[in-house]
């Protein structure tokens, strides 16, 4: 595909994968549409990617929030006209033992993870497809972010675990969809895993109190922390897999293609009927960490 002059869409672009999605699609000529919660962190992004020569429309919202995510399709679809590469991206992570989690952060993890996603692709698709019936020519992708915890269930962070499975299952059943009615769109999910981003700082962005974490909460947060400071693949890396992905029309989309020992033994439980696998078992002696520290060990 040829990107000059088309537009993107990114959500979560004022940090980590999304702010390098953006960099990488305003080099690329793409108008681009900006959307993030954080409004000195898109307002930063935004100045960068115009100062690198990009046409810009920010908007700084939630993307949980139904009426503020269709008012602002609305604005594109006047302005613009339809996304040609709609990047579902924003996400937020949270931990703890899954009888933990508040009524509240099921809300927002939720809120954000999947119907973040939700609400791009029910506003975005329809669009998609009237620009792709009117021009043969029209090309369009939707990238959703997963991540790693998709298509694993790693113990201490079940919130974050749902929500990315729904992602994997929207987006799996998105592109069976959009493979029934067209041949003009693709779709991928990209499944990240610990990549240094503010992913760990996520609760800068929680909407109300937080409340006082439990143990179990602390715990997860500190290992997340740890696990993505210790990253070795960098955002800007990934995003250029994933627009490499894009051009080459991938499905999945992988930061760590070695981690994937653990989707394979997660596949084969549920094959097999066994009971499921420590998915944290090519990682040391983490497990034995985590159990100590929940027992105050
Ligand atoms: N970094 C990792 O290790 C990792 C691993 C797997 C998956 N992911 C996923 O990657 C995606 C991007 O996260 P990241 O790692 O770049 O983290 P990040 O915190 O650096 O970036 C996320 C961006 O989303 C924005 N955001 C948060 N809540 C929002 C909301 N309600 N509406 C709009 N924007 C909102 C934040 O302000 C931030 O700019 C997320 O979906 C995350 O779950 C990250």
């Amino acid at each position: 595909m040829q990107w000059r002059g088309k537009v993107a869409l990114i959500t979560g672009a004022g940090s980590g994968f999304g702010l390098e999605l953006a960099r990488i699609a305003a080099g690329e000529g793409l108008r681009l549409v900006l959307i993030d919660v954080q409004s000195d962190a898109l307002d930063s992004a935004v100045a960068e990617q115009r100062a690198a020569g990009a046409e810009v429309l920010p908007f700084c919202l939630s993307v949980a929030d139904a009426a503020a995510m269709q008012a602002m399709a609305q604005t594109i679809e006047r302005q613009w006209g339809a996304p040609h590469l709609l990047f579902n991206n924003a996400g937020v992570g949270a931990g703890g033992l899954i009888w933990e989690t508040s009524l509240e952060d099921w809300q927002w993890v939720l809120g954000v993870n999947l119907m973040g996603v939700v609400h791009g692709v029910r506003l975005f698709t329809p669009m998609m497809l009237a620009a792709a019936r009117q021009d043969p020519a029209w090309r369009g992708h939707i990238v959703n972010t997963a991540s790693m915890a998709g298509l694993v269930n790693p113990p201490n962070m079940g919130v974050y675990n749902a929500s990315k499975h729904a992602v994997v299952s929207l987006t799996e059943t998105l592109h069976h969809d959009l493979q029934l009615v067209t041949t003009q769109i693709g779709v991928s999910v990209l499944c990240p895993f610990f990549v240094a981003t503010g992913i760990s700082q996520s609760q800068r962005n929680r909407p109300g109190p937080s409340g006082k974490p439990t143990l179990s909460q602390k715990i997860g947060a500190d290992m997340m922390h740890k696990a993505v400071q210790a990253g070795k693949v960098s955002a800007a890396e990934v995003a250029r897999k994933t627009f490499a992905a894009v051009a080459s029309n991938e499905f999945y989309i992988y930061s760590h293609p070695k981690a994937l020992g653990s989707v394979h033994e997660r596949m084969r439980d549920v094959l097999e009927s066994r009971q499921p696998a420590d998915p944290f078992a090519g990682r040391g002696d983490v497990r034995e960490q985590l159990k100590a520290a929940l027992r105050g060990e």
